[in-house]
C-alpha cells in the first residue's frame, strides 16, 4: 500500500535486492582497479517499512531497526539504518519515524553483499511507503552511504552488484553490463567463517601503504587480470578464466586476506576438476567461487562440502546474461558431513 508523505499507520512498503558474488577485483577496486561481479537473485533480501510512532519493534525478520525522529541514537548505526536516515534527510521528512523488517536469506558477512543488499532492500522499502521515486543513482548514493560505515571506505561494488539486473563491470563508481558467452558453472562455497569486510580493506590499505612500489605492481598485475578475466567471460574461454581467478587468488594471497581454509577449499575445487577457484568478497573467512564445467558442477561442490564448506551454490553462466536473471538460475545445496 502506498501513501504521500505523512503515511499512515496501516500503510507499509517494500523493498527487494540481491546477493552479489564477486568474480575478480575484490579489494584491488578499492584501490582504483576495475572488477566483475554479478548479482545472486537466489539469494534475496526483503523488506518492510511502517511508520510508527514506538520504540520497539512489532514484526520478526532476520533483523529489524527503527530510524527517524523517534528512533533511539546508537554509536554505531548499522549500514541500512545509516542509508534509511540519509533517505529521509534528503526527501525532507526526517520528523517522521520507520520501522523497517529485513528478511534476508544472504548469510552475513560472508562476501556476499549481505549490508549492501540488506540497505537498497530497506530504502526502497521506505521510498515504496512514502511514495518517493529512486531513481538509479539515487538508490546507489543512498546503498553507499550506509556502506561506507560497514566497509570504512567502500568502492561502491556491492552496492552496484546488488541493484543490477546482470553481471558487470565497475570501475571508478560506474557500473556497466558485460557479455558473459559462456556456459559453464560457478560453485559458491561458504567457508562458515564470518570475516569483517572493515578489517580486511584496512589490512590491505595498510600493506599497500607500506610498500607503495611493490603496491603498484600488484594493483597493475591486478587491472591486467582483471581485463584478461573479462575478456575471458565474453569469449567463453573457460580455462583462461580460470586461471586467471587463480592468479587473482594468489595476489588476494599476497594481500594477506586468504586463509588456510580458503587455501583448502580452492585446492579441492582444483582437484575436482574446476578450471579456478578464489575467494570471492573481502577474505578472511566468507566465500569461495569456483569455475567449472556444468557437469562437474556436482562432483565440485561435493568435494567443497567434504573440505569443510558448510554450505554450497551453483550458478549457470549461461542464465547471467544482463537483464535475463532468473531464481532458478542458483541452486543451493546444503552441507553434508564429510
Ligand atoms: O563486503 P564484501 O565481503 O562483500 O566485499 C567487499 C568488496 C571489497 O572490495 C573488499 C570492498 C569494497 O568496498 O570494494
Amino acid at each position: 500500500m502506498r501513501h504521500n508523505s505523512p503515511a499512515t499507520a496501516l500503510a507499509q512498503g517494500t523493498g527487494q535486492a540481491v546477493a552479489k558474488a564477486i568474480l575478480l577485483g575484490e579489494h584491488t577496486v578499492v584501490h582504483g582497479t576495475p572488477a566483475i561481479a554479478l548479482p545472486l537473485p537466489a539469494l534475496p533480501v526483503r523488506a518492510v517499512a511502517r511508520p510508527t510512532t514506538g520504540s520497539g519493534i512489532a514484526a520478526s525478520g532476520s533483523f529489524g531497526f527503527l530510524a527517524g525522529a523517534a528512533a533511539p541514537a546508537t554509536p554505531t548505526p548499522s549500514g541500512p539504518r545509516v542509508a534509511v536516515e540519509e533517505a529521509l534527510r534528503r526527501w525532507g521528512i526526517e520528523a517522521e519515524t520507520v520501522e523497517v523488517v529485513v528478511y534476508c536469506d544472504i548469510p552475513l558477512a560472508r562476501g556476499l553483499g549481505s549490508s549492501a543488499a540488506c540497505a537498497g532492500a530497506a530504502v526502497r522499502a521506505v521510498a515504496d511507503l512514502y511514495g518517493r521515486e529512486l531513481d538509479p543513482a539515487a538508490l546507489y548514493d543512498l546503498v553507499q552511504c550506509g556502506e561506507q560505515v560497514a566497509h570504512g571506505r567502500a568502492s561502491g561494488i556491492d552496492a552496484s552488484a546488488v541493484l543490477a539486473d546482470g553481471p558487470i563491470r565497475f570501475h571508478a563508481g560506474t557500473a556497466r553490463p558485460i557479455d558473459v558467452g559462456m556456459d559453464a558453472a560457478l560453485v559458491i562455497a561458504d567457508t562458515g567463517v564470518s570475516g569483517s569486510t572493515q578489517q580486511a580493506v584496512a589490512d590491505v590499505r595498510r600493506r599497500l601503504a607500506a610498500d607503495p612500489r611493490a603496491a603498484r605492481r600488484l594493483l597493475d598485475r591486478a587491472a591486467e587480470l582483471i581485463d584478461a578475466g573479462a575478456g575471458a567471460l565474453s569469449a567463453g574461454q573457460t580455462r583462461t578464466l580460470g586461471a586467471t581467478m587463480l592468479e587473482f587468488q594468489d595476489l588476494l594471497g599476497e594481500l594477506g586476506v586468504s586463509t588456510p581454509h580458503i587455501d583448502t577449499l580452492v585446492a579441492a575445487a582444483l582437484a575436482a576438476g574446476a578450471h579456478g577457484a578464489k575467494l570471492t568478497g573481502a577474505g578472511l573467512g566468507g566465500c569461495v567461487l569456483a569455475l567449472t564445467d556444468t557437469d562437474a558442477a556436482p562432483s565440485v561442490s561435493t568435494a567443497l562440502r567434504r573440505a569443510g564448506a558448510v554450505q554450497t551454490w551453483t550458478v549457470r553462466t549461461a542464465g547471467l546474461r544482463a537483464g535475463a536473471l532468473s531464481l532458478s538460475a542458483s541452486t543451493p545445496e546444503r552441507g553434508i558431513p564429510s
